[in-house]
């Protein structure tokens, strides 16, 4: 008979073999193809690093341009999902709408569905990467009832992205290449992250032969969770209900008490356990933001400050390595380039489309792949009869 492993939460539990994403959690590292994620933000755009996650090998110079052009050719939705968008209520949650949205990928990108063939896989990719900033900008649109723009696609990848959001019709959008560059960064930092909650969801979902686009429809309803996506979200909101320097202790306080639900959002991480490298990324451009933008001594930023350095004086904290996570940072820069706290799931979802999709790929392409099947420890009732509703 098999043995099975009882491991709540897959602590112990490796479900896959993968050459895409590596972690070291003790050393704070993490690698995309080998490369340290240090390097790909700071010398490489995100369309860069998408190319490398889904290839295995950085472009050269014609390979990206090509790539840029693929994508940027593939920006526009069919037009008959506009009418679709309109089913929703205008104060939907936008990731309420990404859930169907991109689920309805599937049913008007149907031409490309045999995914044993390599240019139907690729075509499918180049599609779901160039339309999620459309997605999600048009979510955004939708939500505060402006038109929806058209991407421009001369502005490039982000650039294009940013326009979609705070264009409109009547003004043309200027993009900040300081503001774009620290979009693009965030982009590259949640690309991937080897197999957390929502990508090994889209795994499960995929291993029964499903397609991508309704497999990280599923990986958009897990990264909606405050534990997951939804805590960059979380952790705004959180600084607004503390709302001022002087309560930071009162909140600190309740994070440590047991018999209080309460977490201090944006920190902790189940894989990081000296410090999150995504995080130390995030808070330099979180500087550089704030600085460009004039923002230094915004309340929000300056509580959000205060908080990270008592908590990390704090006993508790330091004692159960719990570090500011990039989480913690990115919602902070979203909020000054002036995204909505509610859209900030939606932004990591489009990032982590390329990760989804890539680790999805392996997936189906490993030849030891298998329906993904767990088993259980069964705690219920043992065997028994079914008593008659008379004598119940
Ligand atoms: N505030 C207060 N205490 C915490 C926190 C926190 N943010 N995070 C963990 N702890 C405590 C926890 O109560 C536990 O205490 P004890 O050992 O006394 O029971 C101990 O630290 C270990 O935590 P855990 O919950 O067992 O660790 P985990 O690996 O299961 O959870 C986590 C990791 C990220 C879910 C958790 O730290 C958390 O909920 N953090 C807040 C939410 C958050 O910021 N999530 C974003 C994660 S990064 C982005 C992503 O990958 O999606």
């Amino acid at each position: 008979a098999k043995v099975f492993t009882y491991d709540p939460g897959f602590l112990s539990t490796a479900s896959c073999r993968s050459t895409i994403t590596y972690i070291d959690g003790e050393k704070g590292e993490l690698l995309y193809r080998g490369y340290p994620i240090e390097q790909l933000a700071e010398q490489c755009s995100f369309l860069e690093v998408a190319y490398l996650l889904k290839k295995g090998e950085l472009p050269k110079a014609d390979e990206l341009a090509k790539f840029e052009r693929d994508v940027m050719q593939h920006t526009m939705l069919h037009d008959q999902m506009n009418h679709f968008f309109r089913g929703f209520r205008r104060d939907a949650h936008p990731m309420a709408v990404m859930v169907g949205v991109v689920g309805a990928l599937s049913a008007f990108y149907h031409d490309v569905m045999d995914f044993s063939d390599q240019e139907h896989r690729d075509l499918s990719f180049i599609r779901l990467i160039a339309k999620m900033p459309t997605i999600v900008a048009m979510a955004y649109k939708y939500n505060i009832g402006h038109p929806f723009m058209y991407p421009r696609n001369d502005l490039g990848y982000t650039a294009n992205f940013l326009h979609m959001m705070f264009g409109t019709p009547c003004e043309k959008y200027e993009p900040n290449p300081v503001l774009v560059r620290a979009m693009d960064v965030i982009f590259t930092l949640h690309a991937d992250h080897e197999q957390n909650a929502s990508t090994s969801t889209v795994r499960l979902a995929g291993s029964s032969g499903a397609n991508p686009f309704a497999c990280i429809s599923a990986g958009i309803a897990c990264l909606w969770g405050p534990a997951h996506g939804g805590a960059n979200e979380a952790c705004l909101r959180m600084l607004e209900e503390i709302g001022d320097v002087s309560r930071v202790g009162e909140y600190i306080k309740r994070a440590k008490d047991k018999s209080d639900p309460f977490k201090l959002m944006g920190f902790g991480h189940r894989v990081y356990k000296n410090y999150d490298p995504r995080a130390k990324l995030m808070r330099k451009i979180c500087h550089e933001v704030l600085g460009e933008l004039g923002l230094e001594n915004d309340r929000l930023f300056k509580l959000a400050m205060a908080l990270e350095k008592i908590a990390l004086e704090d006993e508790y904290f330091v004692e159960k390595k719990l570090y500011p996570n990039v989480d913690f940072y990115s919602g902070i820069v979203q909020r000054a380039i002036g995204i909505p706290t509610s859209m900030f799931t939606c932004i990591f979802a489009l990032a982590r489309a390329v990760g989804w999709f890539v680790q999805w790929e392996e997936m189906i392409t490993d030849p030891e792949y298998k329906i993904g099947r767990p088993r259980q420890l069964y705690v219920g009732s043992p065997r028994r009869d079914v008593v008659p509703m008379s004598e119940r």
